[in-house]
């Protein structure tokens, strides 16, 4: 990158405040217009690489891959009818990470404590027939956001829907929907809901949990990395204190790689609050292989590289709860990024409370101190006159 490159993104980053430039493209190449018809391309410049963002909705299952690449890479997405044919990239990327949702599986969860557990009844349901329907898109050099929903495969003659948002800004900032997750000019936030699943009959303790596939550029004998921290205080989630991530081999090890993160915590109504929230738990990760027919095996098949692809469950609720049916309504949260998790920082209010909590005692103290003193070395000061006079 030349000098003249770099002033201006400073320049840029100066004028914005943005941590990288994007240029976020709704179906690029694709000429027909269509709602039914969602690619997300994103292009995140940053002084020293390029972030490629594509979230796709085309092949059914949701998908989000990141790919990392020299400063001047490009993406090309061709087209076959109404699905991208190929994802072309100018040169191999330096590190790729993807998550995609391939199915929601309904369980019994005749223990009533929330996790999946194969020893009970469970159903999965694949998301490979869902038509996703774009609702609401953002796409400027600001914020890249869009919204989709689609409908659980038309059973029951119900509207049963998946609504699911993404959101990407150039810099990093606070969610403003709970749980307030942190978001990055390296990361996007994900955010699903599943509205009026119809649960099965003969099922009398239904939830739903959804499958998640994670896929990094690391040895394919690897493993994903589950950790757990607790956050120094619940300012932006309240009664939450953890945070857990999700780590790629090459940030559990190197420091810098692909992660998720989200707070251990799900809601059941639209109004997000701690009176509507439960518990979101993570199942052990298993190893798995790419789809057949996604935009993941169209993304790593042109590449020449190791891949580690693996799975895990999410699951939500907690005993006597009375289960999915009791809202019919579960909200979930999550980032997708790249780099090292960003972790937060107490915000301007807790500072001044924290200063004013310690600074109040210490300047009684201070003044305390400088009183006796004073007194003393005036009394000093009276005494030595006393003595010179004497
Ligand atoms: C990127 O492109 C700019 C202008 O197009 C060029 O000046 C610069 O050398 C390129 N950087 C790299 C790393 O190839
Ligand atoms: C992508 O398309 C642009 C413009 O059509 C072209 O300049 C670029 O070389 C293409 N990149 C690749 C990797 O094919
Ligand atoms: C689409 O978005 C609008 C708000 O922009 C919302 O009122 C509506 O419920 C959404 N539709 C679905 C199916 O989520
Ligand atoms: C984003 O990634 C770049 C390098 O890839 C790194 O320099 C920067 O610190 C990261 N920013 C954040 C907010 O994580
Ligand atoms: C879900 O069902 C409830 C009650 O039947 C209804 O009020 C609500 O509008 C439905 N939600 C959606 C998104 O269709
Ligand atoms: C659900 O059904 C099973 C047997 O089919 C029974 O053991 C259990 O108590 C029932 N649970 C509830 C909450 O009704
Ligand atoms: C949830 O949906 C079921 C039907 O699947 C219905 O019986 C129940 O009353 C609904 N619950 C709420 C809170 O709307």
């Amino acid at each position: 990158m030349n000098i003249q490159t770099v002033l201006i993104f400073i320049g840029l980053s100066f004028a914005y405040g943005q941590d990288r430039k994007i240029t976020a493209k709704l179906n690029p190449g694709y000429n027909t217009y269509s709602t039914d018809i969602t690619l997300v391309y994103v292009k995140c410049e940053g002084v020293s690489d390029t972030i490629h963002q594509i979230w796709d909705f085309t092949r059914h299952m949701p998908t989000v891959i990141f790919a990392v690449a020299s400063v001047n890479s490009t993406l090309n997405v061709t087209w076959t009818d109404n699905a991208p044919k190929d994802l072309i990239m100018s040169e191999e990327p330096t590190y790729s990470f993807a998550t995609a949702i391939d199915k929601i599986y309904e369980y019994d969860d005749l223990d009533d404590n929330g996790h999946i557990d194969p020893k009970f009844p469970q159903k999965p349901y694949p998301l490979d027939k869902i038509v996703w329907h774009l609702n609401e898109s953002l796409l400027t050099d600001k914020e890249a956001m869009v919204h989709v929903y689609g409908m659980l495969n038309g059973r029951h003659g119900r509207r049963e829907i998946i609504n699911i948002k993404l959101d990407l800004i150039p810099f990093k900032d606070y969610a403003v929907d709970l749980p307030h997750l942190i978001h990055t000019a390296n990361s996007t936030l994900f955010d699903i809901s599943l509205v009026n699943l119809t649960t099965s009959k003969e099922y009398n303790a239904s939830r739903y949990a959804i499958h998640l596939l994670l896929v990094s550029t690391d040895p394919e004998t690897d493993t994903m990395h589950y950790t757990m921290r607790k956050s120094l205080d619940d300012e932006h989630t309240p009664g939450v204190f953890e945070i857990i991530e999700i780590k790629s081999p090459s940030l559990f090890e190197k420091g810098e790689g692909g992660y998720l993160q989200f707070r251990p915590v799900a809601y059941l109504q639209s109004t997000r609050g701690v009176a509507s929230s439960t518990i979101a738990r993570v199942s052990a990760f298993s190893r798995t292989s790419l789809p057949r027919y996604s935009t993941l095996k169209l993304f790593y098949s042109n590449l020449n590289t190791d891949l580690l692809v693996q799975d895990m469950f999410v699951s939500f609720g907690e005993a006597g709860d009375g289960y999915y049916k009791q809202h019919n309504y579960t909200a979930w949260s999550f980032t997708i990024g790249y780099g090292t998790p960003p972790i937060e920082s107490f915000s301007f209010f807790v500072i001044m409370i924290i200063s004013i909590g310690l600074g109040v005692p210490v300047v009684l103290a201070l003044s305390g101190i400088t009183y006796v003193l004073l007194r003393r070395y005036r009394h000093n000061n009276n005494r030595t006159r006393f003595t010179n006079e004497d």
